[in-house]
């Protein structure tokens, strides 16, 4: 084992929804590991305070305010990005967003915006970086999907159904890509504390789902970090349109 197998010194790393939660955890993580990284969310202040946090690593940083569901901000995010950095060796498309509700009381509104930033967002990345990477003759895609693109939970018809489909965007675009030395993998999160399920694991319900995790907890973003560096970096040259399960044992449920 090299341990410069994992070294992304050099690389640069492209991060949607990088202004807090998970997105903030892994692009830390690859800056930790040696990437610069372009960072990317709707709203920018939150993005800067992430920026000067890479810098502190001693990487660069580049904040670049895009919505991912938005075609025109896509093409002007990964112009940008190889503007300032000059290639795109990682791309992980963490942008995502998700409600529970019973199938019976969703609205079509709500179908189109969640179907639009977990599904679209994904393929107008890599439909834009997809070019670059494809000229390196060298690339790696993350999609941060879920555990419940396999599982099921009640009232998360809609998060599932988009998960499963970046699942299988994943493993479609890695067989397409595999002539190009691009891996394309998907990263599949079991649960851990973000602002997009706060208030459930405050809830009593949610304290209850926690005691039944097989772990007894919530992971913590930082046990995300490890799997993240592996599916950027040349550990994972010989790994491609596989789904990586963090998840404390949950899909063994
Ligand atoms: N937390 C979990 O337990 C868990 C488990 C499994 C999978 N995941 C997945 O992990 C990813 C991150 O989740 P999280 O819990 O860290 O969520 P979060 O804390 O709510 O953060 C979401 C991030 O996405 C950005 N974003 C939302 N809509 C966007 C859009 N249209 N265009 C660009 N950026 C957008 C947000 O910034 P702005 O609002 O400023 O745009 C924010 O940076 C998601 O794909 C989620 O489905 C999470």
């Amino acid at each position: 084992m090299d341990r410069r197998w994992f070294d992304l010194d050099g690389r640069v790393a492209l991060v949607t929804g990088a202004s807090r939660g998970l997105g903030r955890t892994m692009a830390l993580a690859l800056a930790r590991a040696g990437a610069d990284v372009i960072l990317s969310a709707r709203t920018r202040p939150a993005l800067d305070e992430v920026a000067h946090e890479v810098q502190a690593l001693g990487r660069k940083a580049c904040v670049i305010a895009a919505d991912v569901t938005k075609e025109d901000d896509v093409r002007l995010l990964v112009r940008q990005g190889v503007a300032a950095f000059g290639r795109i060796d990682i791309l992980v498309n963490n942008a995502g967003i998700g409600e529970s509700r019973p199938v019976v009381e969703l609205d079509t509104e709500e179908w189109d915006r969640t179907m639009a930033v977990n599904v679209r967002g994904p393929m107008l990345c890599c439909k834009h970086v997809g070019p670059v990477m494809v000229e390196q003759r060298r690339g790696k895609v993350i999609n941060v999907a879920s555990v419940l693109a396999t599982r099921v939970a009640r009232y998360m018809s809609l998060y599932s159904a988009s998960k499963a489909a970046l699942v299988q965007f994943t493993r479609t675009l890695a067989l397409e890509w595999v002539r190009y030395n691009i891996q394309v993998n998907a990263l599949c999160p079991g649960y851990f504390l973000t602002d997009m399920n706060r208030d459930f694991f405050a809830s009593e319900r949610g304290q209850q789902f926690i005691r039944e995790l097989p772990m007894r907890r919530l992971g913590e973003a930082h046990e995300l970090e490890g799997a993240v560096v592996f599916l950027a970096s040349d550990a994972s040259s010989y790994v491609t349109g596989t789904c990586l399960y963090v998840d404390g044992g949950y899909s063994l449920l």
